[in-house]
């Protein structure tokens, strides 16, 4: 047994799978017609209750993985064949290791015969295993091929109602877990209501580890019985079709290319760079992180969970570690396993064990309240609009957000693929259009581009300080590099009661009684008006504001971005300029893309990958 052959069992703890197509919103499966509510019998009773005849017609498939451990191998399959199938059928598949090639020329033949032996006794025992619940199909591989391809070649889907529940040999399962995947399935797939794209299965283990460095430890309340973590389980893995297979493809074309799996921050990249191709849950996790997908989770109390592993000694242990959590059955069973309710009332996380909010998309000014109260923090947040920016600045922005812990920002923007995108990873959004036409007050005639992004921020900026919140607002020409940046100008001068930026749209609204009192929607009327008569280098907040300000009581200040950021495509600049304390880089709207991206990457604060994800997971305490 090499040194890293003990590391893999943590390898193990982790498998991810799955995905969905990220705007399919609308599950469609022909089974949804003859879909008929399944019994959610209150009762704990583990007294089989017949499954209805017109449940959906999905077909699930064990995928039993196994190497050279009878013992194990036979105790799973044990409790396996003891669990509650009802009238459903329940395939079984068994993919059995080789074992590694032996120098026969050395002292190697005695082993050589002991290993043939050893699979024969296997071969022959899961032969004589009797399946009545479905087909039983041993695969019995002519090599060894180790984890990762025993993982990944277990399941290509045949269909979208085609799901296949993995466990490796050690694994242990509660007479329960079929039950409670059959309800789950039926809960969260088929359940138009209940189902997201972003979900790609569900794992039995006890949740235990999260691979985020730094990370918030793993806590949960007793009430959450279910919830979503994007980190995948590899003691007994449901996995939904569409996302396997799209994570099949990603990991084809991401391998032909020399693509690796590398994700900074994330412990299991730590363990690619040791073990390499032998495990496969690091290009899992990192598909994952890519998408935006998430895993369901039980959190049943008491160290219990319907899969255990008892870590035996193999390719994961050097020695044999033990039960990892107490099996549930139905003597410990002392809540309703199959009462399961909305997927609205679950909680989910990243792999910081972060909580994370998805869809929060505004389209009217009355969700933009409870977005902002859910945003701000201090009674502050921060406006980042999007208009004329490219996706990648933004992406690249709000990679640097997460290293700077900044969260309580809401990003603004035309409705686009884009923005449902990032909304759906959790980040809060305004949908622009919709916005205004929902606000009727004033007519509309062919608003778009500034005029859009100018009324938008001023709405957004009116709500904030009707609950008493400050804001900045940004865009995409500018990239913070310092979370001090925003708490030093606000707070560098608490006489003015609004700053705005000389050279970008850079803009401060200090909730005062001023500004409240000056900030009401004839105010709001007046710059629609003026909208029309601005040139092209007056087309900023900041502008309009000096400009109709200018008479009244409220106290405006301009700043100098230069005094505390730097500006790139000037004569003068100089990477070193970022050293001396500088907390933001800044670009005019003219800048092209390739000179942004390239003296970003100059500067080291291009933080983001060729298919413009973060090339890095950060996680703060929280
Ligand atoms: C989904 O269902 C709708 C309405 O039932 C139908 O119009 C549409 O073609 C379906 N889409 C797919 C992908 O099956
Ligand atoms: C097999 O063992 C023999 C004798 O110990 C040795 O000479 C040979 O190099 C080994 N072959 C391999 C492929 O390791
Ligand atoms: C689907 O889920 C919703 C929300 O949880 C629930 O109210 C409804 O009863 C479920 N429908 C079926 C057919 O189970």
């Amino acid at each position: 047994m090499s040194p890293q052959r003990r590391l893999l069992p943590l390898l193990l703890t982790l498998s991810l799978t799955a995905l969905l197509f990220l705007y399919s919103y609308h599950h469609n499966s022909s089974l949804q017609l003859i879909l008929t509510p399944t019994s959610t019998s209150k009762s704990t009773s583990t007294h089989f209750t017949p499954f209805s005849p017109l449940s959906p017609q999905f077909t699930l498939t064990i995928k039993l993985l196994s190497f050279d451990r009878l013992e194990s191998l036979s105790r799973c399959l044990r409790s396996l064949a003891n669990a509650d199938y009802g009238t459903d059928r329940v395939n079984l598949h068994v993919f059995i290791d080789h074992f590694k090639e032996i120098n026969v020329s050395g002292s190697g033949v005695g082993v050589v015969d002991q290993k043939l032996r050893e699979s024969q006794k296997i071969l022959s025992f899961v032969d004589g295993f009797s399946w009545g619940f479905g087909e039983k199909l041993v695969h019995y591989r002519t090599g060894n091929v180790g984890l990762q391809a025993q993982w990944l070649e277990a399941w290509w889907p045949s269909s979208d109602d085609e799901f296949a529940f993995v466990v490796e040999d050690d694994l242990e399962l509660s007479r329960l877990y079929y039950k409670f995947l059959r309800e789950l399935i039926l809960n969260y797939y088929y359940n138009s209501s209940n189902y997201s794209p972003l979900i790609y299965g569900a794992s039995l283990q006890r949740p235990r580890f999260v691979p985020g460095k730094h990370g918030n430890k793993l806590q949960l309340d007793k009430e959450t019985r279910l919830f979503l973590y994007q980190l995948v389980g590899t003691w007994g893995q449901l996995l939904f079709p569409k996302p396997w297979k799209e994570f099949r493809l990603w990991y084809d074309m991401h391998k032909a290319k020399g693509i690796k799996p590398i994700l900074q921050g994330m412990v299991t990249t730590g363990w690619y760079k040791k073990l390499g191709e032998r495990i496969w849950t690091p290009w899992f996790i990192k598909f994952i992180h890519s998408r935006g997908y998430f895993n369901i989770y039980t959190n049943f109390q008491r160290e219990r969970a319907l899969s255990v592993s008892h870590r035996d000694a193999g390719v994961n242990y050097g020695k044999t570690a033990g039960p990892d959590s107490n099996l549930i059955d139905a003597s410990s069973l002392d809540f309703n396993l199959l009462e399961m309710g909305g997927l609205a009332n679950l909680k989910w996380y990243d792999f910081c064990f972060r909580e994370v909010i998805p869809e929060r998309i505004v389209r009217n000014l009355h969700q933009l309240g409870s977005v902002l109260y859910s945003v701000q923090k201090h009674k502050m947040f921060i406006l980042v609009s999007m208009f004329n920016s490219s996706p990648a600045v933004i992406k690249n922005m709000l990679c640097h957000f997460e290293r700077l812990d900044v969260q309580n920002f809401i990003l603004v923007g035309p409705k686009s693929d884009f923005l449902l995108d990032l909304a759906i990873r959790g980040h809060a959004v305004i949908a622009a259009d919709e916005f205004l036409v929902s606000i009727k007050d004033y007519k509309l005639k062919g608003f778009g581009g500034f005029e859009t992004d100018i009324l938008v921020k001023s709405h957004v900026i009116k709500k904030g300080l009707d609950l008493g919140y400050s804001s900045w607002v940004i865009d995409g020409n500018m990239l913070p590099i310092n979370a001090d940046v925003f708490s030093d100008v606000s707070e560098s001068d608490p006489s003015y009661d609004i700053y705005a930026g000389k050279d970008s749209e850079l803009v401060f609204v200090r909730s005062s009684s001023a500004t409240v009192k000056i900030w009401v929607d004839k105010f709001i009327y007046k710059i629609a008006d003026t909208m029309a008569s601005l040139t092209d280098r007056q087309r900023h907040l900041g502008y309009v504001l000096s400009k109709f300000l200018l008479k009244e009581s409220v106290r405006i200040k301009k700043v100098d971005e230069l005094s505390f950021g730097v500006k790139v495509g000037e004569n003068g600049f100089s990477e070193t300029a970022l050293e001396v304390g500088k907390k933001a880089v800044f670009w005019s709207s003219e800048t092209s893309f390739s000179f942004i991206q390239k003296k970003l990457e100059d500067l080291g604060v291009w933080a983001i990958d060729a298919e413009f994800l973060c090339t890095a997971v950060i996680c703060h305490q929280s």
